[in-house]
């Protein structure tokens, strides 16, 4: 008798090779096993909550406050724009994908008054045009996601962050899929609020806001009219009740302070725990893994005849965008490769959804024990689709790449 073998049912969950949420490391999950601490207690806030943003300024590169707020990627670009914009001001949104219109979306609610700058996505920013626009617009800030989750491209926030120092713009970024995956310098490429969220590159639990604030952008949040609309997201709260006066804060070193919101506990434990791992493991070290992984499952992809999206001088490493071979149905091959092989990876978003397919490599997820068996799925899964391939050339392309570049 034949019999089909689902190879996924001894499997208790699918790999996650999405662009986040990602795996997270054992001793980030173990962080999460104790019975809850209080939010406003001492030891909490001043052994984990503190220790942990001090950390993060290494991840971030900069010398700025770090402030960590329950929410996600999300809620970083919201209260980072909701804390430096009035209704009206000037903003120049740089859009290349659908993160860089969510930022659109936002400054709406805000009623900012912005102009989108329109990038095709996955083509290159021409940044000899961008530079006119700002110097037209002279806005009070200009926003762009540094690595464009949706098309799998990463954009060169240097050179935007330069511009927006020439016009005496804002640099809003947002470092979502980047941050601890891609190298992000805040402090050395001008950028006055670094937004990202916990579950991607920086291998931690969703459900935490990040956002690294210059000292620039504290003034701008001082000078406003009136205060921010939100009360649990605006960002000046955080200076005004937390930061200590020795970092530029309001409140006297050593005296009892407040968070602003309730932070959770295990999230920050984990966090906390996630960031002495990339630390340790060292930012250039965990780059150039990145850069590897992305560039084996590259090859391996294109061995199967496979072709990215993007323009190939900016794909990303940290996500992976692929044209589905045509006839093939995304979504079936996202099915067929969590249901018969346990490995879950994403479709296109928004009108490239029937179209791409897109692999994340990130944190633990950048390393051969993860890229080749998802190369492997995705060969077997396409197989049983009807797609045709040279059996185990992607997987052998991408580990002769490990094998050369590792
Ligand atoms: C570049 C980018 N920006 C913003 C977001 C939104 O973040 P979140 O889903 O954590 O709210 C995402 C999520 O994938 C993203 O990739």
């Amino acid at each position: 008798m034949s019999l089909t073998i689902n190879w996924a049912q001894c499997h208790t969950r699918p790999l996650l090779m999405i662009p986040g949420p990602t795996e997270l490391p054992f001793p980030v999950i173990q962080a999460m096993n104790a019975p809850p601490s209080i939010q406003y207690d001492r030891s909490f806030d001043e052994v984990v909550l503190e220790p942990t943003t001090l950390a993060l300024r290494d991840v971030f590169q900069t010398k700025n406050e770090v402030i960590l707020m329950p929410g996600s990627g999300r809620t970083a670009l919201e209260a980072g724009a909701l804390s430096v914009i009035e209704p009206g001001d000037r903003v120049l949104v740089v859009g290349a994908g659908q993160f860089g219109l969510l930022m659109r979306e936002i400054m709406n609610r805000l009623e900012a008054d912005w102009t989108e700058f329109p990038v095709e996505w996955g083509a290159r920013l021409d940044m000899a045009r961008l530079k006119r626009e700002a110097e037209r617009i002279r806005p009070k800030a200009i926003t762009l996601v540094h690595n464009e989750t949706s098309t799998g491209t990463t954009y060169p926030a240097a050179e935007v962050g330069t511009i927006a120092r020439s016009v005496g713009a804002l640099f809003l970024l947002d470092t979502v899929s980047s941050i601890a995956g891609i190298d992000v310098r805040t402090d050395e490429w001008g950028v006055d609020l670094n937004m990202t969220g916990s579950q991607k590159c920086l291998a931690a639990p969703l459900g935490l806001a990040l956002v690294a604030v210059s000292p620039r952008a504290w003034e701008v949040m001082e000078r406003r009219s009136k205060p921010a609309r939100s009360f649990a997201y605006d960002l000046l709260r955080w200076r005004e009740w937390w930061v200590p006066v020795s970092r530029g804060g309001k409140v006297p070193d050593g005296a009892p302070r407040r968070q602003p919101v309730s932070m959770p506990t295990h999230l920050t434990a984990a966090m906390n725990v996630a960031v002495r791992l990339i630390l340790e493991e060292g930012l250039s070290h965990r780059f150039r893994r990145h850069e590897v992984a992305a560039t084996a499952l590259r090859r391996g992809v294109a061995a199967m005849g496979i072709e990215m999206f993007p323009d190939p001088s900016i794909v990303s490493n940290t996500v992976s965008c692929l044209k589905v071979p045509k006839s093939i149905d995304p979504a079936a091959v996202v099915t067929q490769m969590r249901d018969r092989y346990g490995i879950l990876i994403g479709t296109g978003l928004d009108k490239m959804r029937t179209t791409t397919l897109r692999i994340g490599t990130m944190g633990v997820t950048a390393s051969p024990p993860y890229v080749l068996p998802t190369l492997s799925a995705l060969e077997l899964a396409l197989r049983d689709l009807g797609y045709k391939s040279e059996p185990g050339a992607g997987v052998a392309a991408a580990q002769a790449a490990f094998a050369d570049l590792g």
